[in-house]
C-alpha cells in the first residue's frame, strides 16, 4: 500500500467514525516559546486538550507536518527522519480508552483498512508509577480484542508515557502498537527490546497536565491523542527495512541522480544521500512556512539543514547548485496535499539557491583552511585535537559554524577543543569591543557613539537592500552624521513602500539578532576570499579592515562601528529618492537605546 492511500484511508476511517478532518497546522508553533517546531499532531491542539472549545468539534482527525531535530545526528540511518507526517485522531473530552483502542484495532486489522493479521501485532501499556497507576483498562481491552497476554508488555514512563510536547502541558500514559518485521512466523512472546518489533502507532490517554514544577495534575477533561508516523508505517507495510526505500523518497533520490548525472544504484542509498533528501525535504517545508535561513532559532536550524545537505552533496562530487532540484521534487510530489508548497514555490527555490551560493564560498575556503590544520598534525599522534583558537578562526574568518568543524573533525579522527573555542570567542568579543572604544577616542572626524552606530546600521542597510532588491545593489556614496545616515546605491527603479518596509524589517531583525561586529585586518586577496563587499579601488596586497556582522554582512570599511548590532536601537527609513540616474538615496535614523 502506498503512503497516499494510507493517508486517505486513515482520514476516511475516522471521518466515518464521526471525526472532523482539520488541516495540518504550520511547522512553526503559535504561542509556544518552549518549542521551535511542531513535533506532533497534538502540538497545535494543546489549548483544546486543556479545555478550550475547538470550532470543528470534539472528534478530530488530520495529517500533521512535524519536525523533530533532536535526532538530527542520526539521520542517515534506516529510521530517523527530520520531517515526517503524523496521522492522528483526537477526542477532546469525548471518547476515551475503550473507543480509542477499538478504533486502532479495527483500523489496523480490518480487511478494508490496513488488513494486518493479529499474529503480526504486539502492544505495550503503562506499568504504573508514583504519578499514575498501571493501565489495567488498556491491558484488558487489548486482551479482549484478541491480543494474547504474551504479546502485551508493561513498561514504565520512559516508554509508555507521552508528552508534554514542550516542557509543560498535557500528557499521559500511552499504549503503543508494534508490527513484526522479522522472519515469519512472528515470535509468540513479545520482547520489546527486539528491534524487529517496530512501533507503528501510539494512543495517548491525555488526562494530566505537567506543571512548571514538574508535578502532574489532572486536566479539566480526559482526552485521546494518537499518532501514526506515515513514512514508517508505509515502509513496514511494504516490507521495506527503511522509509528511504519507499516511493516517498524515490522522486527525491531521482532528482539527486539527475543533478549528479548518475544512474540509480542497485543497492541501498548511502547515509550521505539519505541526509541530503531528508534535510532538503525538511528545509522545503520550513521555507514554505515562512522561515528563511538565519542565525538563531528556526532560521538557524533551517540553515544548518540546508548546509549539511549541501556539504553531503559536495562529498558526492556535486559541484553545482542542486538543492532547488530536490525541493522541486518535493513540491511536485506533495503540492496537492500541502498547497503551501506550491504557493511558496518561488521563495523556496530562491532561498535555497541563495543559501547554496552563500555557503559554497564559505565551504570552499574554509575546507582548504581546515585541511591545512589537519595535515599539520603528524599521523602518529594518538589524540588529535583542533585547538579552540583554530576552530574559532574557522568560524570568524570563514564563517564555519562550530557544529560543522566538529563534524568534519570527527570524520578524520580529530576532536575539537570546545571549551577553548568558547574562550576564544569570548576573548575576541572583548577585544573588538575594546578596539571599538579605542577608535571612538580619537583620530576620526566624528567618533561619537551615535555615528559609530549609524556606520554599523549602514552595513546592515546595504545587506538588506541587496537581499530585497538583488545583488546589483552597490554602494555609490555614504554620508553619516551623528543624527542620520545617507546612503546612495545603484538601483534602476524607485524602491516601493513594500520593499522599504521589508528592508527596515530585515535591518531591525539583524539588530534584534545581537550580532557581534567583528573586525579583522587582512590583505585584499584574503578579503575577497571571505566574500567581503566593497573591494573596488583597493590595491593588490593592501591590508584592509573587514567588518563581519554574523552572516548578514561582511564588508571592507574603515569604521568606526558598534561592538554588537544589538546596541543600535530601532532602525527607521525616513526617505527614499533619486540621487542620479540609476542611483537611489536613502536617509535613515536609529533611535538609540540609551
Ligand atoms: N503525541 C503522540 C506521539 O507523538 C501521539 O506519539
Amino acid at each position: 500500500m502506498k503512503a497516499a492511500e494510507i493517508r486517505r484511508k486513515y482520514i476516511d476511517f475516522f471521518k466515518k467514525h464521526g471525526h472532523q478532518e482539520i488541516r495540518s497546522a504550520s511547522l512553526i508553533p503559535d504561542n509556544d516559546p518552549t518549542c521551535l517546531f511542531t513535533t506532533a499532531g497534538m502540538h497545535p491542539l494543546v489549548p483544546y486538550l486543556q479545555g478550550a472549545r475547538h470550532p470543528a468539534g470534539r472528534r478530530l482527525t488530520d495529517f500533521q507536518k512535524c519536525i523533530r531535530t533532536g535526532d538530527i545526528d542520526e539521520v542517515g540511518d534506516a529510521v530517523h527522519l527530520t520531517f515526517f507526517e503524523m496521522l492522528g485522531n483526537w477526542s477532546l473530552g469525548d471518547y476515551f480508552k475503550a473507543e480509542a483502542i477499538r478504533f486502532s484495532f479495527e483500523f489496523l486489522t480490518s480487511e478494508e483498512q490496513l488488513g494486518i493479521p493479529v499474529s503480526m501485532l504486539a502492544v505495550t501499556v503503562f506499568a504504573g508509577d508514583a504519578d499514575a497507576p498501571f493501565d489495567a483498562e488498556a491491558y484488558r481491552l487489548w486482551n479482549e480484542l484478541g491480543i494474547p497476554a504474551e504479546r502485551i508488555a508493561k513498561l514504565g514512563k520512559k516508554d509508555n508515557w507521552w508528552g508534554p510536547a514542550g516542557t509543560t502541558g498535557p500528557c499521559g500514559p500511552d499504549t503503543e502498537m508494534f508490527y513484526w518485521t522479522g522472519p515469519l512466523p512472528a515470535p509468540a512472546v513479545f520482547d520489546p527490546a527486539d528491534k524487529r518489533w517496530v512501533e507503528i502507532w501510539n494512543d495517548v490517554f491525555m488526562e494530566y497536565n505537567k506543571t512548571a514544577e514538574g508535578t502532574y495534575e489532572p486536566l479539566a477533561q480526559r482526552n485521546v491523542d494518537t499518532g501514526m508516523g506515515l513514512e514508517r508505517v508505509t515502509a513496514v507495510l511494504q516490507g521495506k527495512a527503511s522509509c528511504y526505500q519507499t516511493e516517498i523518497f524515490e522522486p527525491l533520490f531521482a532528482a539527486l541522480d539527475r543533478v549528479r548525472g548518475a544512474a540509480a544504484p542497485a543497492g541501498d542509498r548511502t547515509p550521505g544521500e539519505r541526509i541530503i533528501v531528508d534535510h532538503l525535504r525538511a528545509a522545503t517545508f520550513i521555507l514554505a512556512d515562512g522561515i528563511t535561513p538565519g542565525r538563531v532559532d528556526q532560521p538557524y536550524v533551517l540553515r544548518r539543514l540546508i548546509r549539511r545537505a549541501i556539504r553531503e552533496g559536495r562529498k558526492l562530487g556535486i559541484a553545482g547548485p542542486f538543492a532547488a532540484e530536490v525541493a522541486q521534487a518535493v513540491i511536485d510530489q506533495l503540492g496537492d496535499v500541502y498547497p503551501e508548497l506550491r504557493e511558496q514555490r518561488e521563495v523556496i527555490i530562491s532561498e535555497l539557491d541563495r543559501e547554496e551560493k552563500l555557503f559554497a564560498a564559505t565551504l570552499e575556503n574554509g575546507t582548504r583552511e581546515f585541511q591545512k590544520l589537519i595535515d599539520r598534525v603528524p599521523p602518529h599522534i594518538a589524540r588529535k585535537v583542533i585547538s579552540g583558537k583554530n576552530a574559532f578562526n574557522l568560524y570568524e574568518t570563514y564563517g564555519f559554524p562550530i557544529e560543522l568543524t566538529v563534524e568534519m573533525a570527527r570524520e578524520q579522527g580529530f576532536e575539537v577543543d570546545l571549551p577553548g573555542y568558547r574562550e576564544a570567542y569570548r576573548r575576541h568579543q572583548e577585544l573588538s569591543r575594546a578596539g571599538a572604544e579605542q577608535k571612538f577616542k580619537g583620530g576620526l572626524a566624528d567618533h561619537s557613539v551615535a555615528t559609530a552606530r549609524l556606520h554599523t546600521a549602514t552595513h546592515l542597510l546595504q545587506a538588506a537592500l541587496r537581499r530585497v532588491l538583488g545583488d546589483h545593489v552597490e554602494q555609490r556614496g555614504s554620508n553619516i552624521t551623528a543624527e542620520r545616515l545617507r546612503f546612495d546605491f545603484s538601483h534602476p527603479d524607485k524602491v516601493t513602500p513594500e520593499q522599504l518596509a521589508e528592508v527596515e524589517k530585515l535591518v531591525n531583525a539583524a539588530i534584534a539578532g545581537n550580532l557581534p561586529v567583528e573586525c579583522r585586518e587582512m590583505s585584499v586577496e584574503e578579503a575577497r576570499k571571505t566574500g567581503a563587499m566593497g573591494l573596488f579601488g583597493n590595491k593588490y596586497g593592501e591590508v584592509v579592515k573587514v567588518y563581519r556582522m554574523g552572516d548578514v554582512s561582511c564588508e571592507i570599511c574603515g569604521g568606526p562601528h558598534a561592538a554588537n548590532t544589538g546596541e543600535l536601537g530601532g532602525f527607521k527609513i525616513l526617505k527614499e529618492e533619486s540621487s542620479s540616474r540609476g542611483v537611489r538615496r536613502i536617509k535613515a535614523v536609529i533611535t538609540p537605546r540609551d
